[in-house]
């Protein structure tokens, strides 16, 4: 599955005269407008690609942009398979399986999320330093080590500390509406109840989310480096929560694309910085 979808994006790059990408971009939720603009950009429709899981879920684009940023490979991905839709875990992880096969070696991952902090607002840009992964499954089952041990993956480093750091400092320095904190993964479909939403808040939760958490992990385990963040799209009031939507998600987070786009290019600058 993997080998057949990136043989097939290769050959489609190679057609194009496009390098091997090193630098991988996932965007969910109404954000697909934060792809950065890449030199010979092509667009792959995810249809297209064999094995491609669905994407089904609204705000979803479900395509890639393949093209070059400073003379580097990049491969975005617009939109991306849900655990809430019925898919499996190796469909939603096959986009990252297939960005590590490709020979991508960073990747950035964005995707909406819903506050705990009381401190965010909505547009607020959470930079993911750590996970709590509430969502009763890890796609890491079943995989095996070089000695066909169970995989028991260290992630006392998961998201890269080095471009963490240094996106805070910049956002420090231009004043971004972004903070680091915790992201908390659930199952969704269903928003969270009340109780959900303080018992996320007591144990350490900084905001709320339904994807990017199973391909930060298989990412990691893959040996990538990960950048994650979550554009806060709603804010609970953890006292009384006020009824949420799908609507409410996609009209903020495509309001924010602008902002995340100031991000990518950052990471992007410094990733071409750091293999320099
Ligand atoms: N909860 C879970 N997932 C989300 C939310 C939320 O409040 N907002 C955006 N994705």
């Amino acid at each position: 599955m993997v080998t057949a979808a990136r043989d097939y994006i290769s050959a489609r790059l190679l057609e194009a005269g496009l390098p091997v990408p090193a630098l991988g971009i996932t965007l969910g939720s109404g954000l697909g407008d934060a792809a950065p603009e890449l030199e010979g950009a092509i667009e792959i429709s995810c249809r297209e690609v064999p094995g491609w899981p669905p994407c089904g879920a609204p705000g979803h684009a479900g395509l890639l942009r393949c093209g070059t940023y400073g003379g580097t490979g990049v491969l975005v991905q617009s939109g991306r398979p849900h655990y809430y839709e019925g898919l499996d875990m190796g469909e939603v992880t096959l986009p990252v399986r297939v960005m590590a096969a490709s020979g991508i070696g960073k990747v950035f991952m964005a995707n909406a999320a819903g506050a705990l902090n009381p401190v965010y607002e909505k547009g607020y840009i959470l930079l993911v330093r750590d996970h709590i992964n509430l969502m009763g499954v890890n796609p890491l089952r079943g995989m095996r080590d070089e000695n066909g041990n169970p995989r028991f993956l260290d992630l006392s480093s998961l998201y890269d500390v080095e471009s963490g750091d240094a996106l805070e400092e910049r956002g420090k320095a231009s004043g971004w509406p972004m903070e680091s904190g915790v992201l908390v993964a659930v199952c969704g479909p269903s928003y969270e109840t009340g109780a959900e939403l303080r018992y996320m808040r007591l144990v350490g939760g900084d905001a709320v989310s339904m994807s990017l958490v199973p391909e930060a992990l298989m990412a990691h385990c893959l040996g990538l480096a990960v950048t994650a963040v979550s554009v806060i799209t709603n804010v609970w009031d953890l006292r009384m929560p006020r009824a949420t939507s799908h609507q409410e998600v996609l009209d903020t987070a495509t309001g924010s694309t602008a902002l995340l786009k100031e991000v990518i290019y950052a990471w992007l600058g410094l990733s071409l910085a750091r293999d320099a």
